[in-house]
């Protein structure tokens, strides 16, 4: 058994966090006798409106951050809740530095940080690998584990030939890519995930392969 929590943030938009965290909750939930859900903690709400056809096959909760409503405490009782009905649980973070970030870094097993080849994108890599090492240095059990996911890359570009390069320096696990693929696109268009929207392509391929390794890691 691999991850259980799995958190997937960076603090910037437009990383493939929220693409990234439906298909894997999708795919995760899609084995047998696996039972996943995706919390959706932006309130941007971009997984709820991906979900809002009745077309993903996991429940889609919205739980974003709101310090009136939930106290730290309560943010983490439910997260910690579904952990405890689930064999996965994927949250999909807001773009930016807040408690939602802290407190999953706090209960995750597993920080899963999508980076699109660009220089924006790697400075914003380098503030959440910050955080991600202050929240291991509290929690002192090694966790959470983390895996860095080239997203959105496009190898016809200088620095989507460079990413995995680029990567390696942070000193974490760097996953295969993400390629810039307009399937991903279009499935949000649709509500789907990837694996009932293009089932058997090379975007699919990549989704299952990064599957795969999050379910075989020991975070
Ligand atoms: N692998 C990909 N290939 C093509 N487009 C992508 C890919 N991942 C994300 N996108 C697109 O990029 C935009 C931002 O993606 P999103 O997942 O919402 O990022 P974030 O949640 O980090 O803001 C969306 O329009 C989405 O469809
Ligand atoms: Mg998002």
């Amino acid at each position: 058994m691999g991850a259980k929590i799995i958190a997937i943030g960076n603090l910037k938009g437009g990383t493939g966090k929220s693409t990234l965290a439906v298909n894997l909750a999708c795919a995760l939930g899609s084995a047998a006798k696996a039972r996943a859900v995706l919390v959706d903690a932006d309130s941007q709400g971009t997984a709820m409106e991906w979900a809002a056809r009745g077309r993903l096959p996991v429940a889609v909760e919205a739980m974003p951050f709101e310090p009136e409503a939930n106290g730290d405490g309560a943010w983490l009782k439910a997260l910690n809740g579904l952990a405890a009905q689930n064999d996965f649980v994927v949250v999909d973070l807001p773009p930016h530095l807040g408690t939602s970030i802290v407190l999953a870094l706090v209960a995750a097993d597993l920080f899963v940080v999508p980076v699109t080849p660009s220089g924006a994108d790697i400075k914003a890599t380098t503030k959440a690998i910050d955080l991600l090492r202050q929240a291991r240095g509290v929690r002192g059990n090694g966790k959470p584990g983390c895996l860095l996911v080239p997203s959105r890359v496009d190898r016809r570009t200088a620095a989507g030939k460079e990413i995995e390069a680029v990567l390696h320096d942070f000193g974490e696990p760097v996953a295969p890519a993400v390629g810039q693929r307009s399937a991903h696109v279009d499935a949000f268009t649709a509500g789907e995930w990837i694996g009932t929207y293009a089932p058997r392509t090379s975007a699919h391929d990549e989704i299952q392969t990064l599957t795969a390794i999050i379910r075989r890691s020991k975070a």
